[in-house]
Order: C-alpha cells, then structure tokens, then sequence
C-alpha cells in the first residue's frame, strides 16, 4: 500500500501544490526548448503517475527535505566513490562495508555505474544497455532497491550514474534505430551523407582521439553517420526531440523511486548542439538541466542532482546556476578547477595560478547548489588552465604550463615525485591529459620504491594536503575509494584487452582491505593516511563554519607558496592556509584577517595557534583551519 492509497486527498493536494510550485520554472525551461503542443499535460501525467507510484518511505523523505532543502550543504556531508565490484564484490555485500565507510563519516555513496552496461568494452559501464536494470554482475534491480534502503537507513544517500548524452549502441532503442525504425532513429543524431557531419567537425573537439577519433561513425547496413561523440559504442541523444527528453525523464522518475537520492548526470555538457559551436555548453542544456531539476522537485523532492561537465573555469558556473537558471538547475556540480588547480600548484610551488583562477571565476556561495569537491577520480586529470589565465604569470604560458603538468605528471620532468601516465595525446592540439591513482602522483610510488622514508612521509602530507582542502574549500567533499589508504596505480588492466586501450584503468584500483586492517592495526603510513583523512572529515563534520552555505572567499596573500580561504560565518570566520611546498613558510596574518593577538585555534591538530612576529607559520606541506577562540 502506498501513502496515496491510506490518504489519497493528502497525496493529490501534496502533489498539486508541488506542481503548482515547480510549473513556472518547468514551462520557462520547456517553453525555450520545445514548440510541441501538450507538452506541459504529457510531463503532468508523467510527473503524476510516478508520483502515485512513489514508496510510502520516499515520500516520507520527500516532506523531511522540503522541510530542509538545504539538507547537502551542511558540514556533515561526505561522499564516498566506488566501483561496486571493486569495493565489496556484489550489490548485497555493501551493507557489510557500512561499518567502514561511518569510520570515514560517510553521508552519501555514488556507486559508480550500476546499470546494465553493453557487453565487452562500456567505458567503465557509461554505454548502458538498460536503464531499468542493474548490471548482472553485481546482481539486480531489487537488490538495488534493497541496498538504497539500508544505506538510507544507515545516515546515507545513495547516488547513481545516469547517463545523459549517449546510449549504449546495444540499447532497445539503438538497436530498433538500426533496424530501420523511424521514430527510434529520431531519438538519436543520424545523417544520410557527410555532409553535416562534415560541417560539424570544423568547430568539433574529439574527447578520445586515440581510441576514437572524429565524432561521427558511419555504419554502413544502416546507410548512416551515427553522431558518436565518445566512443563508436556511444550514441548521442537527439535531445532536440523532447520525446528524448520524456523518456529520459521517465527513467529518472522510475529510477527514483527505487531509491536513488542524487543522479550524477553524465556528460551534460554535450547534450545540445549547435552547428558552428564546440556544441559543448549551450545554454539549452541548462534548461534541459533546469526541465529535470524542476521535474523532480514535483515528483521526488527527495532527489538531486550532481552535474558532470569537465570544463574550463567559464563554463563551469552555470552548472550551478547563473542568471535566469539561478537556483534551478543541478545541485551539485564537480568543481574540476579545484581539482586542476591542486595539481598545478602542488608541480610547481607556486599558488598564484590558483589564487586567481579560484578567486576570480567563481562566486562565493549558490543558492541551492554547491560544488563537489574531489582531488581524484575515476577520470583523467584534463589540464584546464587557459592561456589568458596563464599569461598572468610570467614566463608562464597556456601551452608551457599545461606541457609541464602533463611531464610532471608523468614522470619525466626531472626531480618529479608524480608516476602516472599520459592520456589521450592528441599531436593536433598538443593536449595532453593525464591518469595516475592520488598516491602515485602524490609522491608514494616513486618514495616507497626507492625506500625513503622521508618522501615517503612528504607523500603523505601532500595526501593530506588534499584532503584538507576539498573538506574545507566549500561543497560536498568526494573521496575516491582508496586513496584514503594510498593506493597505488594498477597495471592489471593491461592485461584485460577490453580495457588495455583506456589509461584511466590506472587508477582504478580494487579496495585493499589487507591494507585497511594493516592501517587501523597501527602500521605506517597506511595509518597515517587513513587516521589522518578520518580525522579530518571528523572536524570537518564539527566545524558549522565548513558548511557549504558559508561562502568562500580565496585570500590574497604575498607567499606564493600558501593558499588560504576564509568561511566567514558569523562572527568567527574559519582561515584555511595550505602549503604547497616542503619548506617552512609564512604570511602576515593581518592579511589573513586575523588578528595575532587574539587567541586562535588550529582545529585539525586539535591545539592553540601562535603567530611568531605576527606571521602564520606553515610547516612543509602543512594545512590549517584556524579560528578565533570564542569570548568566555
Ligand atoms: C563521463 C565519465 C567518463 C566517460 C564519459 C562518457 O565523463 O566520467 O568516464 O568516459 O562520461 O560517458
């Protein structure tokens, strides 16, 4: 029995006053998108029959969050990434792992893609056969359902993968497009000839341009080029036809209501095209953002969503919400200019880079959105750092700058700590991306090979380093599985020919759980990392100031060396320093804001803070969350 069952009056007049709330920001979204009569009425049913259908227990959370739609920006949010297989095996062992991931603080887990992937190859499970069924190797769809109830049950929200742009070639749909079907074909981006195609591919990037060259794929029994912006498995929505957008949005609702809390939408960024564009960023896949978002909020208030879109720090605003999509499109988006930017100042010393870009392009605070934040993931490191921005900074270049990351981080620019990998190296654009697991660019690999104990500790320290920043910078931090424990590349996928093309097999490594018992029985440095992230998220998880509500303002200072933020709550704000390099090193701290003779605390070392001579003095690697000592 469902709630509208026991109570149907309560049930209609909570779903037409959310309708009633969510229709203005749906039909300005769906009205610049789409000139199809009746549009509004078949999203109206749709809303409904998803909402009649909804689990008494979904329903329940949906009245807790409208309560308190700010429930993901307070500081007791952390998230956690995983591959499900490599974590704990199948779907029904996670809850065993529950015990661990409280140990981490873990408030919300984003089990990497779960449903039913194309055979062989999928691209870590992003060219999806089956939306409404989970991929058979970690078991089914009620199971799924099981899972994301005792996670809720357990304090976290479970977030899944869906992907937007692209259907697996193998999916229902796909396969009834290539089997002649007109309406299905209308679902993706097909051209009898080359020629749009053609034109297309002036102002077109390539995302995989080793394995997958060009963004079009002809098939030759079908008599068609096929837009396939990643790889020739992969093909692209027609999101111009809102039958697209009805049936995606289907699959979120249906999706919903098994229990999934946060949709991490893949690949938005290339949703919309536009001929004469990189056809990445148009402003209609906000309003395809803001039609999904204003969806949910009538059907599923319970439910957000986490924009995936990998770009510069321009674009990368509105994904949050800017202008007329203020407070209307995702709620969270992956802020991957922190994460470029940690990596930029950790090669070179030098934070000014950083300091710009990130005080310079971003606004302080969303309104009902912020960042997730992550130094790692299951992706390459995309050096997005632009030459405008570098030019700031001589000698430095756009082209320099980025060559230097990619050799850095690759192991080949002398004195390196990092051993990771190039990725994607296209000789056309000079780009070049990187792979390589936290720990082996952090330094740990190359330390523990030659045996040095002190790189061994620096590794450590620039681990933590990160750590510290993305549960302190503002949004939702994301740990990847694993580098909690410092896990290092992995080159077994070398040996697997479905996944031997793809670099990014590197750094996803299976969990070490031997390592995780040799960490909590004490044995260093496993101990340090995992006590030392654990500990962190704790005090984050303790310090209101963290939340993601609080604004962030980057602070200006005159040691290259340091980064620092403030959180201003209140009347005590929290200053955030970071050292990027492994020599002692100070700034004023009048120009921090803080005042030295006041009595401060330094809140991860749990001590007083002294300022000798006025300075904030880091050691090598150091972070530091100080704040004032409360008046007695
Ligand atoms: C996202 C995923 C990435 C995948 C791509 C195509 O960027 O994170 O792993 O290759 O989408 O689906």
């Amino acid at each position: 029995m469902t709630a509208s069952d026991a109570d149907p009056a309560l049930s209609d007049r909570l779903f037409d006053l959310r309708w009633q709330r969510g229709r203005p920001d749906l039909s300005d979204a769906l009205g610049r998108l789409y000139h199809t009569p009746g549009l509004l009425d078949r999203v109206h049913a749709l809303l409904r029959r998803h909402w009649d259908e909804r689990p008494d227990d979904l329903r329940d959370l949906d009245l807790v969050r409208d309560l308190n739609p700010g429930w993901f920006l307070g500081e007791q949010m952390v998230g956690y990434v995983f591959y499900t297989d490599r974590f704990c095996g199948a779907l029904s062992d996670l809850p065993t792992r529950i015990p661990y991931l409280h140990s981490l603080g873990v408030t919300y887990v984003h089990l990497m893609p779960c449903l039913k992937p194309r055979p062989g190859d999928s691209d870590g499970g992003y060219a999806v056969m089956d939306y409404r069924q989970i991929d058979p190797k970690l078991g089914t769809m009620a199971e799924f359902e099981e899972v994301c109830r005792q996670m809720r049950g357990a304090g976290m929200s479970v977030c899944l993968d869906l992907v937007l742009n692209h259907t697996a070639k193998e999916h229902a749909w796909a396969v009834a497009a290539r089997a002649g079907d007109a309406e299905h074909q209308a679902l993706y981006r097909m051209y009898d000839t080359d020629e749009v195609p053609k034109a297309y591919e002036e102002t077109l990037l390539e995302v995989f341009p080793n394995q997958a060259p060009g963004n079009f794929t002809y098939y030759g029994d079908l008599g068609k080029w096929v837009w396939t912006t990643f790889n020739e498995f992969q093909w692209d929505l027609n999101w111009e036809n809102p039958e697209v957008f009805l049936r995606i949005l289907d699959t979120i609702l249906w999706l919903a209501n098994r229990g999934v809390e946060v949709f991490r939408l893949d690949a938005v960024a290339f949703m919309w095209k536009r001929l004469g564009t990189q056809c990445q960023n148009l402003p209609e896949v906000h309003d395809i953002l803001q039609a999904i978002a204003a969806s949910t909020r009538i059907a599923c208030p319970a439910v957000i969503h986490k924009a995936e879109a990998i770009v510069g720090a321009k674009d990368l605003v509105p994904y949050l919400g800017s202008g007329r999509h203020t407070g209307r499109v995702s709620n969270l988006a992956y802020h991957n200019n922190l994460m470029v930017q940690f990596w930029s100042s950790l090669a070179s010393g030098d934070t000014r880079l950083m300091t710009h870009v990130l005080g310079h392009y971003f606004p302080q605070a969303f309104r009902r959105a912020c960042w997730g934040t992550y130094i790692r993931c299951h992706d390459d490191i995309g050096w997005a750092i632009s030459e405008e921005d570098a030019e700031r900074f001589p000698p430095m270049t756009g082209p320099g700058h980025r060559g230097f990351l990619a050799n850095f981080y690759n192991g080949t620019h002398p004195g390196t700590f990092a051993r990771g990998f190039d990725f994607q190296s296209n000789p056309e654009t000079g780009d070049r991306r990187t792979c390589g697991s936290f720990a082996s660019l952090a330094g740990l690999e190359a330390a523990l090979l030659h045996d040095d104990p002190a790189a061994v500790s620096a590794a450590v320290d620039r681990i933590l380093l990160g750590h510290a920043l993305i549960a302190s910078f503002g949004g939702v931090p994301l740990l990847y599985m694993g580098d909690e424990i410092g896990l290092l590349n992995d080159l077994s996928y070398l040996d697997d020919p479905a996944l031997a093309h793809d670099a990014r097999w590197a750094h996803r490594p299976p969990m070490d759980w031997r390592r995780v018992a040799l960490a909590e029985a004490g044995e260093p440095p496993w101990s340090w990392l995992l006590s030392g992230v654990r500990h962190l998220m704790a005090v984050r998880k303790s310090t209101p100031e963290l939340a993601s509500h609080v604004p962030t303002t980057v602070l200006e200072q005159p040691n290259p060396a340091l980064f620092a933020l403030r959180r201003p709550a209140d009347m005590r704000p929290v200053t955030c320093v970071f050292n990027f390099t492994e020599e002692y090193q100070g700034t004023p701290a009048e120009v921090l804001g803080i005042d030295p003779n006041e009595a401060h605390d330094e809140l991860i070392s749990v001590a007083p803070m002294a300022f000798p001579d006025g300075q904030v003095i880091m050691p090598p690697w150091g972070r530091a969350w100080l704040r004032r000592v409360a008046d007695s």
